[in-house]
């Protein structure tokens, strides 16, 4: 065990090249210490494969450890990326709060090619973080940007085909310098990310609960054959209840 309360697993070592890794953060996370882009994803899910309820109810899905765990992620990258379905149902913060704290705070992304996030969103009200609004360039908001945001909070418009194709995402925030992204949530954004091969890793937290007729984690277009099926080499981690798999789907 170790101060997140979890269970390290056995696999492979990877290689530490971060010269100062937080004293309590496991081994578990040395690939993410590696200077360099870097872009994951997380999606905390029910054994049925659900990551809220079907009125989009996520609060909470997995435990606390988890939530730690998600916080760490936070902690490692540049930019924490969420779909607008995400931000508008959970109202998130997407701040690092149970985690030890890494420099600047990532900057908070929503992806909103119809510009349906709320003027009462925290990420809009509550400058604890950087927040860039993601819209495309013909919603209506993108047309007519508003001139009173709050100054942590940048309005970026943009063709909606980009904002639509992960690798097009992942070079816009790249141009800005934002390398390493975490790619949050929810079930669509995820699952467009790993179909479009832009995710180094991908954590899955399974928890020992059965939603039924939620909303869906990961979807994508499979094999009919399974032998075909996406089988990366992957790592476990024990978070309390549940089990957190990191698959490796890059080098
Ligand atoms: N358990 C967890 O780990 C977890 C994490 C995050 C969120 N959640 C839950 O997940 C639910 C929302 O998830 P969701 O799957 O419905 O939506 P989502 O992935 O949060 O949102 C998709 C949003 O991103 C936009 N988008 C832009 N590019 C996209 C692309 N290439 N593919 C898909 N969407 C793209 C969509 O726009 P359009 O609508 O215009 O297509 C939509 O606004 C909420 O209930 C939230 O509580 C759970």
């Amino acid at each position: 065990m170790n101060t997140f309360g979890a269970s390290l697993p056995s696999g492979p070592d990877d290689a530490v090249g971060h010269e100062t890794a937080p004293p309590d953060l496991p081994e578990f996370y040395a690939p993410l210490l590696r200077e360099g882009p870097l872009v994951v994803a997380q999606l905390g899910q029910s054994l049925d494969g659900f990551i809220a309820s079907r009125t989009g109810d996520a609060e909470f899905v997995t435990g606390p450890e988890d939530r730690r765990h998600l916080h760490v992620l936070r902690s490692l990258v540049d930019a924490v990326v969420v779909g607008a379905a995400t931000a508008v149902v959970d109202d998130c913060r997407l701040t690092v709060r149970d985690a030890p704290r890494r420099g600047a705070p990532p900057v908070r992304v929503v992806l909103d090619p119809r510009g349906i996030l709320t003027r009462d969103a925290r990420l809009l009200t509550e400058p604890d973080a950087p927040t860039l609004w993601f819209v495309a360039d013909d919603s209506e908001i993108g047309a007519a940007p508003p001139t009173d945001l709050a100054p942590h909070v940048e309005l970026a418009a943009h063709p909606e085909a980009h904002l639509r194709e992960p690798d097009s995402l992942v070079a816009i925030l790249a141009e800005r310098g934002f390398t390493r992204v975490l790619v949050e949530g929810g079930g669509r954004l995820v699952s467009a990310c790993l179909a479009a091969g832009v995710l180094d890793r991908l954590y899955v937290t399974s928890a020992p609960v059965l939603i039924g007729d939620g909303i869906p984690g990961l979807r994508f277009t499979g094999h009919d054959v399974l032998a075909h099926a996406l089988r990366p080499p992957s790592r476990r981690l024990v978070l309390g209840d549940d089990v957190c798999t990191e698959l490796r789907l890059r080098d």
